[in-house]
């Protein structure tokens, strides 16, 4: 089945979600670009991985135009978009504005409210899909949205509780049979026809293309995955990573909440910093800034690992141990699925058992 965003018309209705930080770059993005497939850049930390493989400081603007360009060329101009979390991206606008210069087809960003997005100067064909897990947050952001800069989304993704990653829900509601995906979409869907019939993309625990049908069954107009896609050769996550999510098993994966970002966060138990933290024996390393908040003058200065260390761990430093970046004690996220990861394959073996192809 098509799915159609701001006139771009993607062949297939699943794309890989962003996974941050520094594991869908440029070169998984293009990778999944060439198959036609949306390939989404995380910009989480995307100046400290271009730096690092140009052997130069480099800013987040030249970072993410670097990225975009390069998942292009590989996909021989292919459908690629660039993923900002709000709440952990300080310098966002010059994220997003860089990914609209750079000719990036979408811009995804939730993690928050996306309330500046549409701000970004020469817009052109770059389509504006926030991440949302209620219709709330959804009327919230069109009624901004439409005051501020007349504009309305291009297409929405709907994160529900199974989600990989961060999560808009609170721990109550994971479980909870109203706050399932299939029980918040529908309401979300009927607000996107009334208002300009834009397309309803929705994420949490969807693994094969069983579960895509349903979506789509059910009124969905595309699906975003993560987890599935961490088991790729072509992300960045590193081969620990990759060989923990193998062999992990369903009790592995827990939601914690003593991440800095303050959202529920759902991890594998094993990560070495996590563990760590339980024990007391992992002080915050802080020296990466990434995901500071404001202090009482409106600068952001404060970093919860730092202030709490016996409340927040720090996930700057266990996120880029993840990728791979360098050798601290990682953060494995993952979502609800993960134990069902059973071997690491090719982007394009698994597009092609997500298009129906090897069923
Ligand atoms: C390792 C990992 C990192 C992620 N990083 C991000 C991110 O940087 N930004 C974001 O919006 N979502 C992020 N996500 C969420 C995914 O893009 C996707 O929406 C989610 O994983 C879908 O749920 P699933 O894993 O059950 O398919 C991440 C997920 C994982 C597993």
């Amino acid at each position: 089945m098509a799915l159609t965003i701001k006139d771009k018309k993607l062949p297939h209705d699943f794309y890989p979600g962003a996974m941050g930080a520094g594991i869908t770059l440029g070169e998984f993005a293009g990778a999944a670009a060439s198959e036609n497939i949306p390939g989404i850049i995380s910009t989480a930390g995307i100046d400290r991985f271009v730096s690092r493989e140009l052997g130069k400081k480099v800013n987040t603007y030249d970072a993410v135009v670097y990225e975009v360009t390069k998942a292009k060329q590989i996909s021989n101009n292919g459908p690629v978009g660039v993923n900002i979390m709000t709440f952990l991206q300080q310098d966002r606008e010059v994220a997003a504005q860089a990914a609209v210069d750079a000719g990036a087809d979408f811009i995804i960003s939730g993690a928050g409210l996306p309330m500046y997005l549409p701000g970004v100067k020469n817009l052109g064909d770059t389509a504006l899909i926030p991440i949302v897990s209620s219709l709330k947050a959804l009327e919230l952001i069109c009624s901004k949205w439409e005051k501020w800069h007349h504009y309305r989304p291009d297409a929405v993704v709907v994160a529900g509780p199974k989600c990989g990653g961060h999560n808009g829900h609170k721990i109550s509601e994971i479980d909870s049979p109203e706050h399932q995906l299939e029980v918040i979409f529908p309401p979300i869907k009927d607000f996107a026809q009334k208002h300009g019939d834009f397309p309803v993309i929705v994420a949490g625990g969807i693994f094969d293309r069983k579960d895509i049908q349903r979506f789509i069954n059910l009124g969905a107009d595309g699906v975003q995955m993560g987890t599935r896609f961490l088991g790729t050769n072509e992300n960045k996550a590193s081969a620990k990573f990759k060989q923990v999510l193998v062999d992990c098993r369903e009790d592995d994966i827990i939601m914690v909440e003593q991440s800095p970002c303050q959202f529920p966060l759902r991890i594998l138990k094993q990560s070495p910093r996590y563990q760590s933290f339980l024990k007391g024996s992992a002080p915050p390393v802080c020296d990466k800034k990434y995901l500071l908040q404001k202090d009482k003058d409106g600068n952001s200065t404060i970093c919860l690992a730092k202030n709490m260390p016996e409340k927040y761990f720090c996930l700057c430093a266990g996120l880029l141990g993840a990728a791979e970046y360098s050798d601290e004690e990682e953060v494995f996220i993952v979502g609800s699925n993960a134990h069902r990861i059973k071997q690491i394959v090719s982007i394009k073996e698994l597009i092609d058992e997500l298009k129906g192809i090897t069923l």
